[in-house]
């Protein structure tokens, strides 16, 4: 039994709404929660990205059902690892939106804005997007982001 996560990035094909987020969170939360998943979206403009962990079975199963949403594309996953633990633990699937008064006041979201969710830009700095998820659990826990919530 391996543990293992996946860092994706990916575009909305239409304008996501506040209904759409929703939507994806609640089904995000039911199946990661019977399946052991946990992980983090963000959601800035119109892309995604997402990391999730957990057993590499339960893995590969969500991520069948994610690459065939139509409520985005060009899905490209950034980075496909064994982990030792789990970095998202707390969260089913935590999610953020973004808003760019937070990102340029963030060294570490600035980073992310100016990388725009570039698969390739991401990709070609090794570790870059699991440290910027990471730095933003770390903020969210401090308290200085605004709408985060952990479900
Ligand atoms: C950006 C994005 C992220 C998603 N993340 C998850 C996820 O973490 N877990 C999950 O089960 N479904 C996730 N989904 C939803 C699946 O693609 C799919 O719609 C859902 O699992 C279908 O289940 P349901 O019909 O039972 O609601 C995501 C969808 C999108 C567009």
């Amino acid at each position: 039994m391996a543990l293992i996560h996946v860092i994706y990035v990916s575009t909305a094909t239409k304008k996501i709404v506040d209904k759409d987020l929703e939507s994806i969170l609640e089904s995000s939360v039911r199946h990661n929660n019977k399946n052991e998943v946990t992980g983090l979206l963000l959601f800035v403009g119109n892309r995604f990205m997402q990391v999730l962990e957990g057993q590499e079975v339960a893995i590969n199963e969500t991520m069948a059902r994610i690459e065939k949403d139509s409520r985005h594309s060009d899905l490209v996953v950034l980075e496909r690892t064994a982990i030792a633990s789990r970095s998202f633990e707390k969260w089913s699937m935590g999610f953020h939106r973004l808003n760019s008064i937070e990102i340029s006041s963030k060294p570490g979201f600035a980073e992310l804005l100016e990388a725009d969710f570039d698969a390739t830009k991401l990709g070609a700095k090794k570790g870059l997007a699991l440290r910027m998820l990471k730095e933003f659990v770390r903020v969210a826990n401090s308290g200085s982001v605004g709408s985060s919530h952990a479900v």
